[in-house]
């Protein structure tokens, strides 16, 4: 089968591109609204892209053409926390994405604890394995949707005791959480471990005939 995008409608491009850049983490970011409000939601759209400085990206779209509370307090406020829940928070993860008004909470709605951030003023979940603060650098459009691909430079990482060793994360131990396509969540499967790249012979003049 082939599908050509240029006669397809955005919302049908976007159900292919989520069933296909799959699993993906999710970034469950908390911001600070003018008023001092603590906004929760999760972002799927979400990777890291520079490692000096650290820097990490959400893209984040519209809603009915006006920007979401995160990307508003973002733009707003150039801070945010990107922390990232385990598999025991799939339910706090996607009920985060219900959509309420300015002046409410999603971490008072759902109960979840905060704690201060070295570094900025929003405030980090103080349960959730790691938590990166996090200073926009970037904002950049792409396409015509009107989302916006915002970079944060990773300003501290705080990271629960026990799960880093040497700066290796035990991924086993993070639990993290995948989101693949529609409302739908996976949580890791077999970790199949590998020789290092540098270590495997590359290219047919490496190879050994037989
Ligand atoms: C698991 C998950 C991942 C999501 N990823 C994104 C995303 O990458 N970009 C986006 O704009 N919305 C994403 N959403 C939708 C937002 O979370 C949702 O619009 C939310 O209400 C935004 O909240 P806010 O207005 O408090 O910022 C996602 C929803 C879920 C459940």
């Amino acid at each position: 089968m082939k599908i050509d995008p240029a006669p397809m409608q955005p919302q049908d491009i976007y159900r292919l591109l989520t069933g296909i850049v799959v699993p993906r983490p999710i970034a469950w970011v908390t911001t600070l609204s003018a008023e001092g409000i603590i906004n929760l939601a999760p972002f799927s759209c979400f990777t890291f892209v520079s490692s000096n400085p650290p820097m990490v990206g959400i893209n984040v779209g519209l809603r009915s053409g006006e920007q979401k509370d995160t990307g508003r307090n973002i733009l707003e406020q150039k801070t945010f926390v990107v922390n990232i829940g385990d598999d025991s928070m799939i339910e706090q993860i996607h009920l985060s994405a219900v959509a309420h008004p300015h002046n409410v909470s999603e971490t008072t709605l759902l109960g979840l604890k905060t704690a201060p951030s070295d570094h900025i003023p929003v405030p980090r979940l103080a349960d959730v394995p790691v938590s990166m603060e996090c200073a926009l650098r970037h904002d950049i459009a792409f396409g015509k949707s009107g989302s916006k691909f915002l970079v944060g430079e990773v300003l501290a990482f705080h990271i629960r005791d026990g799960l880093c060793t040497n700066n290796k994360i035990d991924t086993r131990e993070l639990r993290p959480v995948c989101r693949i396509g529609g409302p739908n969540y996976a949580s890791l499967g077999e970790i199949v471990s590998m020789s290092k790249v540098a270590d495997v012979a590359t290219g047919p003049s490496d190879r050994v005939e037989k």
